[in-house]
């Protein structure tokens, strides 16, 4: 089967070069010249782990290119894998899908060929990829097409661990298509393809299940799977603000209620609460789409209310130890918002900074790999780039840690905090286990340390008074 993939962002990339490295030929086709050029010559645009390797061991399989006349005639199956950005009221932007849409059809060659959305849309957009697509069949005799809904659940940061060894494939659409669509993807589903040495099979990983469904259904599956995984995260969160007013601690409040196998300790780990492009995006999609029927779902909404909640909160830990933040000097380290990605859509050290900034503090950032992103992305914060962790902890008043970055958790704390001018640690990952001598205060969350005090006298905290509440 010959594959073409329309988009080179984040999904696309990483089906593109699995699918090659499973021994298809597969065309990755871009409207960015830049970036099919980059491609081309062996570069990749985005920072994610294994990339690099993979797409070097399977780039005998690789064609880019910037032209639909190229990419779609020969093509069997045709991934659409655009993006479909938040529009200011929530609902995601298809003007990206539809303009591929329309140029796929243009030039459909007669044979039947499958579409294929591989890029998390609006419940009904497969009905409406049709609807573009009978259209223009009216007028282009011949062609014979089909549309499957393949939602896609990688993770950046394990994108490749992700698409090789999935729970689950979810195919929405005829029989006949899902059953082409089975047959292109049995290297996955029945393994038998050679685990690449840097991204080994997991232990005690068999075979993913196949969901084949509905257009609809599938759709539906992508945007349930994120909404529920967001939820959870923002139920840890709720329940982390409880555990610090009754003095619990969440991180052992989570593993207690994970071991329920119908709980999980997956996505309960609380802090800055979520980030990235898909979770704030899809709630916010399910949202939009409920009004679109009269319908509301008060608990996703409640769902994004904790989260922006956490982001406060961690303004308000600082706060709570340096009181006014006017003049003090503030540490944020990390800045993608997740680690091991230089992904920075709605990372909460975009809010961070923003919010600092307003107080009146001066930042200074650290990321390992996201700098040189945010240096084109964040042109509208202020704040001055660190060289390392270490040099942003220097004559700080305090550090937030945004992100976490394994580095972080081995940076040797006694030491940098030494350089700094007043010691506060708000760790919003809660990734820091800090011996007691380690002369800071360690402010996390969800949990509440009894530690000695190592601030002057003017920034030690009020003492609690009962039944004042604090926060939110
Ligand atoms: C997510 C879904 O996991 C994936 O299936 C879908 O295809 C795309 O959206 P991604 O956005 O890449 O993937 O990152 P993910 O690892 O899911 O993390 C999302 C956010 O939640 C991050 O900001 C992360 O820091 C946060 N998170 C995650 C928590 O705050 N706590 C957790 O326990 C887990």
């Amino acid at each position: 089967m010959n594959i073409t993939i329309v988009g080179t962002g984040y999904v696309g990339l990483g089906t593109a070069i699995m699918l090659a490295y499973l021994g298809y030929q597969v065309t990755g086709l871009d409207s960015d010249q830049a970036k099919i050029d980059g491609l081309r010559a062996g570069a990749l645009p985005i920072y994610e782990p294994g990339l690099e390797e993979l797409l070097a061991s399977a780039s005998a399989n690789l064609h880019w290119t910037t032209s639909y006349a190229d990419a779609i005639p020969h093509a069997d199956v045709i991934f659409i894998c655009v993006g479909t950005p938040p529009l200011p009221d929530g609902h995601p932007n298809l003007s990206y899908l539809e303009s591929a849409v329309r140029s796929v059809a243009e030039n459909l060659d007669g044979k039947p060929q499958i579409i294929v959305n591989k890029s998390t849309v609006p419940i009904g957009t497969g009905d409406w990829v049709l609807r573009i697509l009978e259209e223009h069949a009216a007028r282009h005799a011949g062609s014979r097409y089909e549309v499957v809904s393949n939602p896609e659940f990688l993770r950046e940061g394990t994108a490749l661990g992700d698409s090789l060894y999935p729970d689950r494939i979810v195919l929405g659409g005829s029989a006949w298509a899902t059953g082409r669509l089975r047959e292109l993807y049995a290297p996955l589903i029945e393994q038998t393809f050679e685990a690449p040495p840097h991204i080994p099979r997991p232990r005690g990983y068999m075979q993913p299940a196949v969901v084949e469904t509905t257009l609809t259904s599938a759709e539906m599956i992508k945007y349930a799977a994120n909404a529920f995984l967001a939820l959870k995260i923002s139920f840890a969160n709720e329940i982390a603000g409880l555990c610090e007013c009754v003095g619990a601690d969440i991180q052992e409040v989570t593993a207690g209620i994970g071991l329920d196998h119908r709980i999980g300790t997956p996505f309960l780990a609380a802090g800055a609460g979520w980030g990235g492009s898909c979770f704030g995006k899809d709630t916010s999609a399910l949202i939009s789409t409920g009004q679109d029927y009269g319908y509301s779902m008060p608990i996703l909404r409640a769902a994004i209310s904790v989260n922006d909640r956490q982001r406060h909160l961690v303004i308000e830990k600082l706060q709570k130890h340096l009181r006014l933040l006017k003049g003090k000097r503030v540490a944020v380290l990390g800045m993608a918002f997740k680690p091991n990605t230089d992904d920075l859509r709605d990372a909460p050290a975009h809010d961070f900074i923003t919010r600092l900034s307003q107080l009146g503090a001066s930042v200074v950032a650290y990321d390992p790999v996201a700098m040189p992103r945010a240096r084109r992305e964040w042109q509208h914060l202020t704040y001055v780039e660190a060289a390392s962790a270490q040099a942003a902890l220097h004559g700080a008043d305090a550090v937030i840690i945004a992100t976490e970055w394994s580095e972080f958790r081995t940076l040797n704390w006694s030491e940098a905090v030494c350089t700094m001018r007043t010691r506060v640690i708000v760790d919003a990952r809660n990734i820091l286990t800090l011996p007691l001598q380690v002369p800071a205060v360690l402010e996390q969350i969800g949990r509440d340390h009894p530690r000695p005090s190592f601030l002057p006298a003017e920034h030690q905290p009020a003492a609690p008074q009962p039944g004042v509440q604090v926060g939110a």
